[in-house]
């Protein structure tokens, strides 16, 4: 048995008299691909802010490679590799692409006591990762703001990579893309799966979701309702369960209103 990346017992999640999520269990492995999937408001950004330190659960628990860990900032998440892109990106468009990459962790180095930095370095390492992900993008100098939304994806990966991330949450990270955009994002997220990585993508895309994910989790007001590994279900059941038709979740729903 191996232990999985990170482990998630009982989060509750309560907004004053609303409770967002209710005694959610969930592992997260590497070098898997694990869908995040539910109707608007079914606790899903909320669940991966508990993740990313964001968000302090109300109740219950979350272990890392088999350890306890309580998260009280995004720092304390980062510590333990889980870098989060949001879908807002927080890429700073003046910037070159390395810059963004190295945005507050740059390499330097002191001459005479006056530090450098180390831009040969950091162009290098980016130019590396880029190519490794096989992101089509030849200038690591070209500035966030000349690049497309796919590229952007691009660089915020890159970003995550560089923080030696672990695990790597989306949340939508192909809503706003074309065809074209959206399939190099979606062979960027299996490339970090097979990279090693744990991947979470939450998508409202069925379609992309049965893509590039290994497994499927469905939440619903608050509860996840299911779990499914891609090869043993189907669109049309994974709707059914987001939208509750399905004859598992009238049950449950039946036995816990
Ligand atoms: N900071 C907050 N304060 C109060 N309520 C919140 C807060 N954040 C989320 N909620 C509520 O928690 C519930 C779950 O919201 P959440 O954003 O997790 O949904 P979601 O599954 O990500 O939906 P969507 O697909 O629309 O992004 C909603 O009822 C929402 O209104
Ligand atoms: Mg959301």
């Amino acid at each position: 048995m191996t232990v999985p990346f990170l482990q998630a017992t009982g989060i509750t999640k309560r907004f004053g008299a609303l409770t967002a999520l209710r005694d959610v269990d969930l592992e997260i492995n590497c070098g898997e691909v694990l869908a995040l999937l539910g109707d608007n408001g079914a606790g899903k950004s909320t669940f991966i802010k508990i993740l990313a330190g964001a968000h302090p659960q109300s109740d219950g628990e979350l272990s890392v490679e088999g350890q306890p860990v309580t998260f009280s900032s995004p720092k304390d998440a980062a510590g333990c590799g889980i870098a989060t892109i949001f879908q807002e990106l927080a890429l700073s468009e003046n910037l070159s692409i390395s810059e963004n990459v190295f945005l507050g962790r740059e390499l330097k180095r002191s001459v005479l006591g006056v530090p450098f930095l180390r831009r040969k370095a950091m162009r290098e390492r980016v130019d590396g990762l880029l190519r490794e992900l096989d992101a089509h993008i030849s200038d690591p100098e070209a500035t966030v703001g000349s690049l497309s939304g796919g590229q952007r994806q691009a660089v915020a990966i890159c970003r995550a990579l560089n923080l030696n991330a672990k695990l790597v949450i989306m949340d939508e990270p192909t809503a706003a893309l074309a065809v074209a955009e959206t399939r190099k994002v979606l062979q960027l997220t299996r490339r970090l799966a097979e990279r090693g990585c744990a991947v979470v993508l939450i998508s409202h895309n069925i379609a992309d979701v049965f893509e590039v994910a290994d497994r499927m989790v469905v939440f619903r007001r608050g509860r996840k309702v299911t779990e499914r590994r891609k090869e043993a279900t189907t669109p049309e059941e994974i709707v059914s369960l987001i939208t509750g038709a399905h004859p598992d979740v009238r049950a449950l729903e039946q036995n816990k209103p």
